[in-house]
């Protein structure tokens, strides 16, 4: 070979990298020495200090046990602790008396946080585009009583406004203070309110609003132009009555002819004066009639008593001890069960609530101002509610930046990594590490939450193992559906598995069922598995319910294992299953978990067909890191190229399939669930394009119908 300027750089690539690894392994294995007389030197303070047969014997603990006589039916036997019992002696069977309670308890604490937006400036980016961003000051604090007062004149104004006490209102809007405010104010008149999330599309809004046959609609200043258009197909709706912004004044012309369209603060007013007494619901009452947008089809909506609300909420708050110092981050979409349940919680136990919103969350959020500081930074939040799709982003842009800070420190953090997470499992906590290590990732979420849970999807191994060690904070999965008010099953703070969605809560019972087509039986070995079946005590008119000996059950569709202690892993989803050719089945939904955590996935979408012997895949390809292996695979040929003309390339199909091969291997897939081919795509998945649901669930159905020529590629 002759030898060319190029040939010399490549090979002098190579033996940098060589020597990279080199230095890379050393020093990985000095660290390793340094921290092995480190442990050996701190292990007997730190076993004074942290007491780590505690956490031991509290994370070994027996969490739920077959109820005796029964089929693989499991039940949360733990006496009841202190709040529990305060319940049951008080009567607190409404979310109406908890808040009634919980305002007596903390009276004039601050209780409700929103942050002031003091400007909006144009900033222009480095690629020349202008985009607005909001100049933000501090929280603004509204105590208990404050709270109440609100929400009792908004409870009020609605009966000035013609609504009947029993009625319905609908609540169509962003996660905010507000949101709460009206949902109390109206279930002080037992009025039961209609949730629809903020993302979902127009029909399905319009047909959440017709089905309930409501009058009156709450929604917000950035949802005005899209409640205009549903107004011409919803006829019964008299009242439009939207949460002002702080800066812009909203623009009410164009509204429907004969729609009343009133502000909140004017709703404030009115109830202030007005003069009608509370008509406070009971138990059997529906609080929430919640639109789920289920993963098929339109939505439904899926009615929540107040006692529903209530037993969950007893179940839920288990998980976590409560302490002073804590503060509450709310953020996710209040219409999720699963934030409506964690911040009644957090009013419950007086822990505050500060409001943030996907677009303002952290320093680099894209409503945030260069330089300023994002709400996590502000709050600084203790606790949280997550779903997955955000903590696999936080998880993604962690490793992204120990890529780009070189071998050393990514070999060096991934052992610390392991590190922490195998004192975690033996009880102690970390502490130097995480000043010396982990401190500035944490400071991502303002540097002092403690625990979050996480829901509504499954969460990957590795993203929940990640975020654990480099926030520094416990993770609880937790496994329900709306029709089980959230949840049936949560891990406590002092479980440490990852993989599984914790235990049943004291709410409910948890029992499999043989899926005989799917391969799973109660009987096998070494764990039974089968459908999960979640009991409830209420009154359900629904056919997904069954009677059996005096309760309810509830048949979900996944399929659960339980461990002798009580666990529940979550293994299969009846939907996602398909038989190939050859008679495996595979979980599309367990493959996409795993496939997802590769770095050149933004998400993805595995497809299977019957009359094949593989399945296929479409990834929505993460911009960066496929340019990245664009120059590699491609070199000049990649210059100038859009991302959009590089998802076409097939070379670079290939080159993902294979990088997919290796992450399928680590998750250790079966040959047959590795995606044999693999189509790329620029179109991001919304709910607005309708390819997911609004929460972010795939829609297989839109999607195979959206994808169809290339899945016939791939097949071909
Ligand atoms: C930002 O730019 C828009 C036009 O793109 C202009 O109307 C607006 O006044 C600008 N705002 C500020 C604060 O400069
Ligand atoms: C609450 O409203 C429902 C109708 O939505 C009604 O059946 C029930 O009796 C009311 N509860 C009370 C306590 O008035
Ligand atoms: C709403 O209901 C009316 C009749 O009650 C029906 O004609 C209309 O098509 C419905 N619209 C939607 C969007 O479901
Ligand atoms: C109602 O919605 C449907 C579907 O979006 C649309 O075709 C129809 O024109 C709408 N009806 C009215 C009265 O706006
Ligand atoms: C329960 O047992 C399983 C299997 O042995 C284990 O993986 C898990 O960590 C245990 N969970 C708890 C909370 O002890």
């Amino acid at each position: 070979m002759r030898d060319r300027p190029g040939n010399y750089v490549r090979d002098l690539q190579i033996r940098l990298t060589m020597l990279g690894t080199v230095v890379a392994s050393l020093g990985v294995g000095v660290a390793a020495s340094v921290m092995f007389v480190y442990d050996v030197i701190t292990l007997p303070i730190y076993t004074i200090l942290q007491k780590p047969w505690v956490r031991i014997k509290k994370a070994k603990k027996i969490r739920a046990k077959e109820v005796p006589g029964s089929v693989c039916r499991y039940r949360n036997y733990d006496d009841p602790i202190g709040f529990q019992v305060t319940m049951k002696r008080e009567k607190l069977d409404t979310v109406e008396k908890i808040v009634r309670y919980a305002v007596k308890q903390h009276g004039d604490k601050k209780g409700f946080g929103t942050r002031a937006i003091l400007s909006e400036e144009n900033e222009t980016q480095p690629n020349g585009k202008v985009f607005k961003k909001f100049v933000m000051g501090d929280y603004q604090w509204t105590s208990y009583v404050q709270f109440a007062a609100r929400a009792d004149a908004f409870g009020r104004a609605l009966l000035a406004e013609g609504v009947k006490p029993g009625g319905r209102v609908c609540i169509f809007a962003e996660t905010r203070q507000e949101w709460l405010e009206a949902a109390v104010g109206a279930f002080t008149q037992n009025v039961t309110v209609v949730t629809l999330y903020a993302t979902l599309g127009e029909d399905a809004v319009a047909h959440g609003i017709n089905e309930t046959e409501v009058a009156h609609v709450i929604t917000t200043h950035s949802l005005m132009p899209k409640v205009k258009t549903i107004l011409n197909n919803c006829s019964k709706v008299s009242h439009v009555i939207y949460m002002e912004d702080q800066l812009e004044k909203t623009d009410t012309s164009g509204v429907k002819s004969g729609v009343k369209v009133i502000p909140f603060a004017d709703m404030l007013k009115k109830g202030h004066d007005a003069k009608f007494e509370a008509h406070p619901p009971t138990s059997d009452d529906i609080a929430i009639i919640m639109y789920t947008s289920g993963s098929t089809g339109t939505p439904k909506g899926v009615m929540v008593s107040h006692y529903n609300m209530v037993s969950t909420m007893t179940g839920f708050a288990v998980a976590l001890v409560p302490s002073p110092e804590d503060v509450y981050l709310g953020y996710l979409p209040l219409a999720h069960v699963l934030e409506l349940m964690a911040e009644l919680c957090a009013v419950m136990f007086g822990v505050p609530i500060g409001y943030s919103s996907p677009l303002t969350l952290m320093d680099k959020s894209s409503k945030i101002k260069r330089g300023c500081q994002g709400d996590c930074s502000v709050l600084r939040p203790t606790l949280m509610a997550a779903v997955p799709m955000i903590l696999d982003r936080v998880a993604q842009g962690i490793k992204e930046q120990m890529h780009s800070a070189g071998r050393l420190a990514q070999g060096l953090f991934n052992w610390f990594v392991m590190y922490r997470n195998w004192w975690r499992r033996r009880g102690f906590s970390t502490p130097i590490l995480h000043s010396l290590v982990f401190s500035r990732i944490a400071g991502l979420l303002g540097g002092r939450v403690r625990a979050m849970v996480s829901g509504g999807a499954p969460l990957s191994e590795v993203t929940h193992d990640l975020i654990r060690s480099c926030i520094g904070c416990s993770v609880m999965q937790g496994y329900g559906l709306t029709e089980t008010t959230s949840c049936a099953s949560l891990m406590d703070e002092y479980d440490v598995a990852v993989g599984r969605v914790g235990h049943p809560v004291s709410c409910c019972d948890v029992q499999l069922s043989d899926w005989e087509e799917g391969g799973y039986k109660v009987t096998d070995q070494p764990h039974p598995r089968g459908e999960i079946v979640v009991g409830d005590s209420q009154e359900k008119t629904k056919e997904e319910f069954f009677e059996s000996d005096g309760r309810r059950w509830f048949r979900t569709g996944d399929i659960g294992l339980i461990y002798p202690n009580g666990t529940i892993k979550i293994v299969d989803r009846k939907k996602d299953l398909v038989k190939l050719q050859a008679g495996e089945y595979v979980s599309l939904g367990r493959v996409e978990t795993i496939l997802s955590t590769s770095p050149f996935v933004d998400n993805m979408f595995v497809y299977g067909e019957s009359s094949k012997n593989f399945v296929v895949a479409v990834v929505v390809a993460n911009a960066k890191q496929l340019g990245l292996l664009a120059k590699e695979v491609l070199g000049s040929e990649a210059e100038g190229k859009s991302h959009e003309q590089l998802c076409k390339e097939e070379r670079l199909e290939e080159e993902v399939q294979k990088r997919l091969v290796k992450q399928a291997r680590h998750g250790r897939l079966e040959k047959a669930e590795i995606p044999a081919r693999v189509a790329l795509t620029s179109v991001s998945w919304s709910p607005d394009n309708n390819l997911v649901t609004a929460a972010y669930k795939l829609k297989r159905k839109e999607l195979s119908n959206y994808y169809k020529d290339d899945l016939e590629r791939l097949y071909k």
